[in-house]
């Protein structure tokens, strides 16, 4: 035998490239101690079933302990036959108590063991990485309400549109985090699910009792087919996706505050704790943050794609394929992490300009309010739209600010502007109109602040 857990039937060497090629342990050595909790309540089971004595169930549970404490403390000794985690903590096991080790296994596969492991694995990750999203979430919240009497230029297609609260455009973002942190939750509850006593594919055929493993390890429920459950990857598939969507709304912020924090813009200044400078040009400061936020988001999707292109057309059941799905977890895990946290501190330490934002609004971000103007004096939108636009030309043509034009020349365009049309250009006035919820106005954002610190609470 090749000194193997499934060393019975070999009689040759397998060639020390293929043992490399095919070992997981450098990745999935992170399972250590999901495995260990896996391991320990399966042998509960196996003891419930009649198949272990309680003598040597306590044995296991306590050969498993002094495993995890090695794992801890960092005195593990991996050695070259330890092919992945599952392999090496038995192995160890074994060295620790015994013959009585190879009783764990019984009816147990590491096709079910190491699925039950990354759904442990995960859900412990779910839970960080949600509390770091509402941390997030939560400086941006805190920003919106202390700076929502700032106002500054809205863009649509990159192009001035119309004056908008400062807050309204954090809240914008932090908004589309608070889906983000939902549809993990949802993940997270597809993840909890106990594939542990499904064996290879068959099942489990020792009278393993599943609901008692589901309530061991604390999942919400036990998978409903061995076949699927050992084999299935949507929960994995699921996460990366999240991670995707998260990832894209946290680099269209990076990008808008990337412009905000050019010359050009001036709107916002980095702090320096989270930009860098250039070896050539002592000018320089980058906002090379943001810029890594932007791009882990390629590095996430690149794992979401990966993963659906390895189980694209695999035939049913385990395949050594399904290996490949640990490292893009892990990977992507740690990338949330940092981009959270960097996120976080960037929002947090960055200074705005707050004079540059209002000196960069300009009368004709208004031109919209200029036909809601005829609009309240009854002109159907339609015409007021067009009346507006005339004014727009005309200012042009003449080479002045929308607001330069007087009474006399907005008369030629519609006889329904008067003297109060001087309240149009005020951008104060402008953006308190918008006060249907949603809005930027200061008691709709008032209210969308309250929405998203309802949210948190319920956290
Ligand atoms: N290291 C393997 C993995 O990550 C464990 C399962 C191996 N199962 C097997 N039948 N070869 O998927």
């Amino acid at each position: 035998s090749s000194g193997k857990l499934w060393g019975g039937r070999f009689v040759g060497a397998v060639d020390p490239i293929m043992e490399k090629f095919n070992a997981s342990i450098a990745y999935d050595r992170h399972l250590w101690e999901v495995d260990v909790q896996g391991s320990k309540a399966y042998s509960r089971g196996l003891e419930k079933a009649g198949l272990l004595t309680k003598a040597e169930m306590d044995q296991i549970l306590h050969g498993l302990d002094k495993v995890a404490e090695e794992w801890a403390q960092g005195t593990f000794k991996l050695n070259s036959n330890d092919e992945d985690i599952h392999t090496a903590n038995e192995r160890r096991l074994k060295e620790l108590i015994g013959e009585t080790a190879g009783k764990l296994h019984t009816g147990r596969s590491r096709n079910d063991q190491v699925v039950t492991d990354l759904r442990l694995w995960m859900r412990q990750t779910c839970s960080t990485l949600s509390g770091l999203l509402w941390e997030l979430i939560r400086t941006m919240v805190d920003r919106a309400e202390a700076e929502r009497d700032v106002l500054f230029p809205g863009y649509t297609h990159l192009q001035r549109a119309q004056p908008i609260r400062w807050s309204h455009w954090i809240l914008s973002h932090a908004v589309a985090l608070t889906r983000d942190s939902e549809r993990l939750l949802e993940v997270r509850k597809r993840i909890n699910v106990l594939p542990l006593g499904s064996g290879a594919i068959a099942g489990n055929p020792l009278g393993v009792d599943r609901e008692l493993l589901r309530a061991e390890l604390n999942f919400g429920a036990i998978t409903l087919n061995s076949m699927d459950a050992t084999s299935e990857r949507d929960f994995v598939a699921e996460f990366l996706f999240w991670a995707s969507l998260c990832m894209t709304h946290l680099s269209r912020m990076a990008e808008d505050l990337i412009l905000y924090c050019t010359k050009e813009f001036s709107f916002v200044q980095l702090s320096d704790a989270y930009s860098t400078g250039s070896s050539l040009m002592p000018q320089k400061k980058n906002p090379d943050s943001l810029e890594l936020i932007r791009s882990k988001a390629g590095r996430v999707f690149g794992r979401c794609a990966g993963l659906l292109m390895t189980l694209k057309g695999l035939p049913s059941t385990y395949n050594k394929d399904l290996q490949e799905d640990k490292e893009a977890v892990f990977e992507v895990s740690d990338t949330m992490s940092a981009v959270l946290q960097v996120a976080t501190g960037v929002i947090s330490t960055l200074q705005i300009h707050q004079e540059n934002m209002g000196q960069a609004l300009s009368p004709d971000m208004l031109a919209t309010d200029l036909a809601y103007y005829l609009v309240r004096k009854g002109m159907p939108f339609r015409q007021a739209h067009e009346a507006s636009g005339k004014a727009v030309f005309m200012a042009e043509t003449k080479g002045v600010a929308l607001n330069q034009l007087s009474l006399q020349e907005l008369q030629t365009i519609s006889p329904l502007f008067s003297g109060d049309v001087s309240c149009v250009w005020d951008y104060g006035h402008s953006v308190e109109q918008y006060g249907a919820l949603g809005g930027t106005a200061r008691s709709s954002v008032d209210w969308q602040i309250r929405q998203v610190r309802a949210l948190l609470q319920a956290q």
